[in-house]
């Protein structure tokens, strides 16, 4: 069966081909706009400007994609869409799209959450070597919306035993680098700059390390009060907002890596010892990590070898398939519908849905 997905939950416009036969899965086209530069001069993502270029965009993907899998729309056996979480305006598009071809060929559609999405993505693999099948783990979900950690018995066999009470941890990344005067997203350009940075010159702290919960406000607040105090050449500048707008320029270059190093290692040491906490807890040997965050090489390091001195096995998607895109939403399509479930072409998107329904 061949699956056509579309990701439009946010600013990133995804179209994506996969083909699945019994043997595995065959990836035929992964098209991603990106649409960062548009609202780079908003300061955030502007969800109407996200919309239009969702709509500019997708015709575009859809035709780049078919081409690059040579093959014809009437082709596809089911058509999918992330229907939620995520902006409602983006999220209409993408889901409309679908469902318009889906009725148009007379096809299946699916509606799928893009959390589960995520958390599938690291059980893909293209080649035929028959290891897709969801294996219990304790997923970690780290984008820049969502820091969720589920227990995963099996497809939709989800239980979410912690999340964030305040930031996401993409959020924090994204946040810090911002009043570090780094551009956006802010992981990538932590991550780059933490190399050569000494991690232990700051003491930031590990919020809520008992608990399955996170918290990382108060690890942004903390960088937000230390910045005065290593800049100091702006202290005369009246008002500490824009005092801590214009440290960058202030900070010399080894201070922006240790500070970066620092935050980052907080992150990482918080993220680690709660996954492998509730493997241990749950009596799961295997935890996978996914979502944007999870990108992050130091992280992915640190998990891998924390795990490993555990006895517990690490998995991880490759990292282009941990940044939104379409892949993973055709992914979960197909999981789903060789456990024999579609969805209703009246099924609404949904801008705050669950990846567990509380019913
Ligand atoms: O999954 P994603 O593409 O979108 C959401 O569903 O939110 O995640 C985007 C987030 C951003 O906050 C971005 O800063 C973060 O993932 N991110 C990273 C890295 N690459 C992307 N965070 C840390 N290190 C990275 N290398
Ligand atoms: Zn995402």
């Amino acid at each position: 069966m061949t699956v056509l997905a579309l990701e439009t939950s946010c600013d990133e416009t995804a179209v994506a081909i996969l083909r699945a036969n019994r043997c595995g899965h065959e990836l035929l086209a992964s098209e991603v706009a990106s649409q960062v530069a548009a609202h780079e001069k908003y300061g955030g993502i502007v969800p109407e400007v996200a919309s239009r270029n969702h709509l500019i965009y997708a015709p575009r993907l859809l035709d780049r994609a078919a081409s690059a899998a040579k093959i014809r729309l009437s082709e596809i056996y089911a058509f999918a869409a992330t229907s939620g979480p995520g902006l409602a305006s983006s999220l209409m598009i993408g889901a409309s799209i679908a469902k318009g071809l889906a009725i148009g060929f007379g096809k299946r559609y699916l509606g799928i959450n893009h959390l589960e999405g995520h958390l599938l993505s690291p059980f893909f693999g293209f080649e035929s070597d028959g290891d897709n099948d969801i294996k219990p783990n304790v997923s970690l979900i780290v984008s820049g919306g969502h820091t969720m950690l589920v227990v995963v018995r099996g497809l939709t066999n989800y239980q979410v035993i912690g999340h964030t009470v305040d930031d996401a941890a993409g959020e924090a990344f994204d946040k810090v680098a911002k009043l570090l005067g780094l551009g956006y997203p802010g992981g990538p350009e932590i991550e780059e700059h933490a190399r050569g940075g000494d991690a232990k010159r700051f003491d930031f702290p590990r919020s809520m390390l008992a608990s399955e919960n996170f918290s990382f406000s108060g690890l942004k607040t903390a960088v937000r009060y230390l910045l005065p105090k290593v800049v100091g050449r702006f202290c005369e500048t009246p008002g500490i907002e824009r005092r801590l707008t214009q440290t960058p320029y202030n900070l010399d270059e080894q201070t922006l890596r240790d500070l970066c190093a620092a935050f980052q290692q907080a992150i990482i040491d918080v993220l680690v010892t709660k996954t492998l906490a509730a493997a241990q807890k749950h009596r799961l040997d295997l935890v996978t990590i996914s979502g944007g965050v999870s990108c992050n090489q130091e992280l992915r390091r640190q998990m891998r070898d924390a795990s490993g001195r555990k006895g517990i096995e690490f998995k991880s998607a490759e990292p282009w398939l941990c940044t939104d895109n379409a892949a993973m939403i055709a992914f979960a399509a197909v999981s789903r519908l060789r456990a024999g479930f579609e969805s209703p072409v009246t099924e609404e998107i949904d801008p705050n849905l669950a990846l567990v329904s509380q019913l």
